[in-house]
Order: structure tokens, then sequence, then C-alpha cells
């Protein structure tokens, strides 16, 4: 079972924060294909305490989705705070998430993101700082260090539990390794074991099996999945029903995919618009069709067209003509 602070999740099954994918039109879908907690993208302290109008449509949670998690970066504590208790008094959101993991310097910079892995005292400093001041219960998204010189998880997984953190989800890379190489899920076990609190494990759960796998091989109290749900929810929902009942779903056919990534199309126009959203649209319609025989050509389609109109048409025009070829070698 998965519970963070009193929020018991239906399932062990957690959908990984992704910025520029996990806004509500991609949630909505998550939690439909079973996700026991979905996590929003992550969004900049500051701006949301200048009011930019964009980051606080960031801050918006559909009932659908809940439970949510939205999760905040930032490097400087009063600025931290300030915008964890807008969240809080704000905000729909159930849990607010503390990024200490993304390596992308322009965040790393700011002594934000996995910045504060160097920094065991500065994490339990920051995260008290924060419990203190909102009622919603506060989590923690991390790598397990800065680089391999530097793998202080253990020690920062016991900062945020002295600090009052209520659950930490842990990536099994260094900043370092960004997304190469594999995840290191001995860590992770380390870390379930040297703490209380629940902790959610990531990094490398391809397949049903594998989320199987970490939960056996860790202990971890649940799984957190992120690129392998990308224009695949289906992971989620197999995920759910193989973790569940022991028996492996079969993947979806092109046609059942193209049929979501329509209403995933619709969603994110609802959201932002047809134009900027068929731009965004782009990349998620090149994920739902990746795989299939032909996704390679239809990619540069995909990524000419400007209308919901005009990208609907390429996706059933891909599915047809694959189904045609399909019935074709069976003839
Ligand atoms: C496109 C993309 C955007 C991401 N954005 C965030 C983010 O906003 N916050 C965060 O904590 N992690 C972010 N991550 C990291 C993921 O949450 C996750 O830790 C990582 O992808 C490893 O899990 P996986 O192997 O299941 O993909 C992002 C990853 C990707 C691929």
């Amino acid at each position: 079972m998965l519970r963070i602070g009193n929020i018991i999740m239906k399932n062990q099954v957690v959908l990984a924060p992704m910025a520029g994918v996990c806004n509500p039109a991609f949630r909505i879908i998550a939690k439909q294909f079973g996700a026991g907690l979905v996590c929003a993208e992550m969004v900049s302290d500051k701006a949301i305490l200048m009011g930019n109008e964009k980051t606080l449509e960031m801050l918006y949670v559909d009932e659908q989705e809940k439970p949510l998690s939205l999760q905040i970066f930032g490097g400087d504590k009063a600025s931290l705070v300030a915008a964890a208790k807008y969240v809080d008094e704000n905000t729909d959101a159930d849990i607010i998430d503390i990024n200490m993991g993304c390596p992308a310097p322009k965040i790393t910079k700011v002594d934000a993101g996995s910045k504060w892995l160097l920094e065991p005292k500065k994490i339990e400093e920051m995260v008290s700082a924060v419990v203190e001041a909102v009622n919603k219960p506060v989590t923690v998204k991390m790598r397990t260090g800065w680089d391999e010189e530097h793998l202080y998880a253990i020690e920062n997984a016991r900062a945020v539990e002295r600090a009052g953190g209520q659950a930490i989800a842990i990536h099994g890379r260094t900043r370092m390794q960004m997304y190469e190489g594999r995840a290191n899920w001995d860590i992770i076990r380390q870390v379930k074991e040297s703490v209380n609190i629940p902790i959610i494990g990531n990094g490398d759960v391809a397949s049903p099996e594998d989320a199987k796998r970490m939960l056996d091989e860790t202990g971890v109290d649940g799984v957190m999945i992120g690129r392998a749900a990308l224009g695949n929810p289906w992971m989620l929902y197999r995920t759910v029903h193989y973790l569940t009942t022991g028996e492996l779903l079969q993947e979806p056919s092109a046609r059942e995919k193209i049929g979501v990534a329509l209403q995933h199309m619709h969603r994110l126009i609802e959201l932002k618009g047809e134009r900027t959203g068929i731009s965004e649209m782009r990349k998620h319609a090149a994920w739902y069709v990746k795989g299939f025989r032909g996704s390679t050509k239809v990619k540069e389609l995909i990524n000419k067209e400007t209308t919901a109109v005009g990208m609907r048409q390429v996706l059933l025009d891909f599915v047809q003509k694959m189904e045609q070829e399909e019935s074709l070698a069976f003839n």
C-alpha cells in the first residue's frame, strides 16, 4: 500500500513528474489508465511569486486527477517557502513535492534541483521550513547523488525524514548521469532500508515486469514510471493489472493508441488553444506511433502539422495504411 500523510493511493503506480508533459491533458489520461498518483510538471518558485499567468495556470488541478502532487523547485529558502504556501492555500493539489533531482544547468545554477544533493544540512533546513509553513504533506523527489564521488542518498533521505517530509521518490541516477547508464536500484534499496517514510523507486521501469522486480528487489512502497508512459499510458494500466493479478496484458494496437492520442490532442487544445496545443502534440504524436512500422516517415508529417484537422488526418491515415498492409500480409 502506498500512503503519503493521510492520503491512501489506490495502488503503487505513480506517474513521474515530467516537464512539458504532465499537464492536466496527460495527467487525466494517466489517471484513467489507473495510476494511483499523478505528479505534475515542475514549477519555478520565483515564477509563482511573480504571479506569471502561464505559471499559475500550471497549478490548476482538475477534480478527476486527484490525488495529485504538484512539484516546485527553487534554491532559496524564502521564495521556496512562500511558493509552497501559495500552492498550499490556492490549489487543489493533495501533496507538495520539492524537486531535488533536475540536472539541467539552468536549474542547478540557481542552487535548485539536483544541486541540493550536495548538502544534506541544507535539505533538512529547507524541507523543515516548507513543512512548517504548509498544511499539505510535503515530499521530495531526488537522485542518488551529484556524481559517483558524492552519493549522499542515505544522508539526504534521512535529512528529509528528520525535516518532516512524508515520502521520497528516488531516481536511481546521479546528476552527472543525466539520463545515461543504468539506474542504480541497489541505492534505492539502501535508502528504503534507512528511513521509515514511504519510498517510491524510479528509473528504468520499462515494463510491468520491471515494476514488479523493482518492488521485490528494493522493497519500495511505490514505483514511479516516466519515459515508458510517454505515448503509452497503457504502461500504467498494464503495470497496475500485472501487480494486482499477475496477468500480463497485451500491448495496445495502433488503432487503440491513435484513439487515445486524439483524445490527448483534444484535451491539449482545450487547455492551450489550437496553435500551442498542436505544437505540443507533435512530440506526443511521435511517441504514440513509436515502434510501429512506418513511424519514422509519419513523424516527418506530424512535425509539419499546425492544425487539429490536419493532425487527426495524418494519424488516422497512418493507422489505416498499417491495417491495410497487415491484412495484405495475412491474405
Ligand atoms: C521529458 C522529461 C521531463 C522531466 N521533467 C521532470 C520534472 O519536471 N520534475 C522531476 O522531478 N523530474 C522530471 N523528469 C525526470 C522523471 O521524473 C524521472 O525521474 C526520469 O525520467 C527517470 O524515470 P524513467 O526511467 O521512468 O523515465 C523528467 C523526465 C523527462 C523524460
